[in-house]
């Protein structure tokens, strides 16, 4: 079972094989949300990118068409919660700046 850790809260979460980032970290009462965007998110579709997390470690999927749109101009690291499905172990940093635009590593 896939784990994810949440760097800058310091929580590791357990993830079902190919469960969605998003819906995992909802089921284990974790947030991949800022402030009012807790409230005022798509619910997963993909379009308004208050799910935006950076993939710090770990392996996942090349972004999907509705990613790459979204995410035309972010880093490549930088990736939507709610269209990445966990199969691996990843390192995740949620709401991240343009001062983290270090490459992702391997884990
Ligand atoms: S929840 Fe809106 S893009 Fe992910």
């Amino acid at each position: 079972m896939p784990k994810v850790y949440f760097e800058k809260e310091d929580r590791t979460i357990q993830v079902e094989p190919g469960e969605n980032l998003r819906e995992a970290a909802i089921r284990n009462k974790f947030s991949v949300y800022a402030h009012v965007q807790k409230i005022l998110n798509c619910r997963g579709r993909a379009l308004c990118a208050a799910c935006t997390v950076k993939v710090v470690a770990g392996n996942v999927a090349p972004r999907n068409d509705a990613e790459a749109k979204r995410l035309a101009k972010k880093p490549a690291d930088f990736r939507l919660a709610c269209q990445i499905a966990v199969e691996d172990d990843l390192v995740i940093a949620t709401h991240p700046s343009k001062q983290s635009r270090a490459p992702s590593k391997t884990i």
